[in-house]
């Protein structure tokens, strides 16, 4: 069985970096944006393979112009287009597209899945998204963070993010986050959607579950939600309707928070239910910012994956 042979690194999930790995990958980030097109390009020659097996806009385009910045070039493998959406086993799969791409970024349901093809192939596997982790997507909002609260925002301490909604994917990658940086986070989601327990511990205490979403928002510099039924889980969704129906980001919501907090949304946004048209389109929302820099943290993350910078 040919397993990895080269040194390679994944990012499976935010702790994959340590603490000053993922500071200096913000503020590289930040350099990338003030380079706009312009820069090294360290990707030259190299091709990353996007494999996506749901639907996504930002994450995909992000990737694609980031790998076309960077001087190399990227490639959809969408389900429908490739031999896994028939059976491939995902080791073989693996183990062939390595031998062509340089980097391997997934979209898929179990994370499971993401992890055996990080086994297999001997290129850098990026997370793009699974049912547990939305790692690639926190990158972003951090440069986000530091963009309205300082470089020094998530380092100096006393940074408090507050989480309204379902503890899914989004919430679980911003646990991760708050495990290496120490910021206050404080989750507030019905009962029976709680984001993993472990990664609740994981944080240390800083990490806090509550059922409140103004007990949640209470102060925060940030105000973070996202949709209540996430790719999956559509026949959820009108159940999920009556139970979050509490748990919207409104702009009484927003009073409860800093004067200077913004609000975030990964996006695609459902306004009207996680989220209000008000705030979306008011002075305190930063998500098109936010998705802005799905770009340029990326670029930053494929250079340290591909470049060891
Ligand atoms: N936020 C995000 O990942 O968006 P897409 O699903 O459009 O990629
Ligand atoms: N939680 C959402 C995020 C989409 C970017 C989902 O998984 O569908």
């Amino acid at each position: 069985m040919a397993r990895t042979t080269r040194t390679k690194r994944d990012f499976l999930r935010v702790t994959d970096l340590d603490r000053s790995e993922l500071l200096e990958l913000i503020e590289r980030a930040a350099e990338w944006k003030l380079l706009g097109k312009g820069g090294p390009r360290p990707l030259e020659r190299m091709t990353i393979g996007l494999v996506f097996e749901k639907a996504s806009t930002r994450t995909r385009v992000s990737f694609e112009v980031a790998a076309y910045q960077l001087g190399g070039n990227a490639m959809l493998l969408s389900k429908a287009d490739t031999q896994l959406g028939r059976g491939e086993p995902v080791p073989d799969t693996a183990r062939v597209l390595a031998r062509y791409l340089d980097a391997l970024v997934i979209r898929t349901f179990e994370h499971e899945k993401l992890e055996e093809m990080a086994r297999y192939a001997d290129v850098p596997v990026v997370n793009a998204l699974t049912d547990s982790s939305h790692p690639c997507q926190v990158l972003a909002d951090l440069l986000t963070v530091t963009e309205r609260f300082g470089a020094d925002a998530l380092s100096r301490g006393g940074l408090s993010v507050a989480w309204i909604g379902d503890g899914n994917n989004m919430a679980n990658s911003w646990l991760e986050a708050c495990a290496l940086l120490g910021f206050d986070l404080r989750i507030a989601c019905p009962e029976g959607y709680d984001p993993d327990p472990k990664l609740v511990a994981r944080a240390g205490g800083r990490a806090r579950v509550v059922r409140r979403p103004a007990e949640a928002a209470e102060g925060a510099h940030v105000v973070n939600t996202d949709v209540w039924a996430s790719m999956g889980q559509e026949a959820e969704a009108e159940e999920r309707r009556r139970k979050f129906a509490g748990f919207v980001v409104d702009e009484a919501l927003m009073k409860r928070a800093r004067p200077n907090a913004i609000a975030l949304h990964c996006l695609p946004a459902h306004r009207g239910e996680e989220i209000t048209d008000a705030v979306m389109e008011g002075p305190q929302s930063a998500v098109f910012d936010e998705a802005e820099n799905r770009l340029h943290a990326q670029k930053a993350l494929l250079e340290l994956l591909l470049a060891g910078r």
